[in-house]
């Protein structure tokens, strides 16, 4: 477990604590004070992780997908669709499944026709898959959160094969 996962688990773990004391009526200004601070630190340890994501989606993206899809996101031609206006962004699933597995098929794309096909990313972890699906989304999709990991965990075990 990273740090920055064990910090917010401990730290939700207080505010689950201190809902309780407030429910059960005990010291309630203290409570309730140490409820806010926790809070904002729950918060800005998630702001931090989207950061970190994002950075560190943006050199992936560069190194993985910059190629075809261009860093603007634009896309090359009719060869490339662009990601920038896609309807991937708003299924995140289908766009972590084709940066696992790739894809293959005609395909339309902001009214062109795309027919070849897109290499898969096998040695790609998990938590790059998520930072690129972060950078992607709050580039071009308008998303102000992060991907996390676990999710593209779980989506990834339910994709279907043969995507390639
Ligand atoms: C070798 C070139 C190449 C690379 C590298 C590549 N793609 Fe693609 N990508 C394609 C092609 C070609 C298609 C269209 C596939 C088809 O026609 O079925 C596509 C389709 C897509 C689509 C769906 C259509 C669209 O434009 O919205 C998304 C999203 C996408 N790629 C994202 C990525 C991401 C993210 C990466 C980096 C991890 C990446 N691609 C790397 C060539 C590439």
């Amino acid at each position: 477990m990273s740090n920055a996962s064990m910090i917010v688990k401990v730290l939700c773990g207080l505010i689950a604590q201190c809902i309780a004391s407030l429910l059960k009526g005990s010291s309630g200004f203290f409570a309730g004070a140490f409820f806010i601070m926790a809070f904002s630190s729950c918060q800005s340890t998630d702001e931090l992780k989207k950061e970190q994501y994002y950075s560190e989606g943006y050199q992936l993206y560069t190194a993985n997908c910059a190629n075809c899809h261009q860093a603007d996101g634009t896309g090359l031609a009719n060869l490339y669709p662009p990601i920038k206006g896609s309807s991937y962004l708003d299924r995140n699933a289908d766009l972590i499944c084709i940066i696992k597995n790739g894809l293959a098929g005609e395909i339309q794309v902001a009214g062109k026709t795309y027919n070849r096909p897109m290499p898969a990313n096998p040695k790609l972890a998990d938590i790059e898959i998520a930072e690129i699906v972060t950078y992607v989304n709050i580039t071009w999709g308008g998303d102000s959160t992060y991907t996390p990991t676990d999710s593209v965990t779980a989506i990834l075990s339910r994709c279907e094969i043969n995507q390639e």
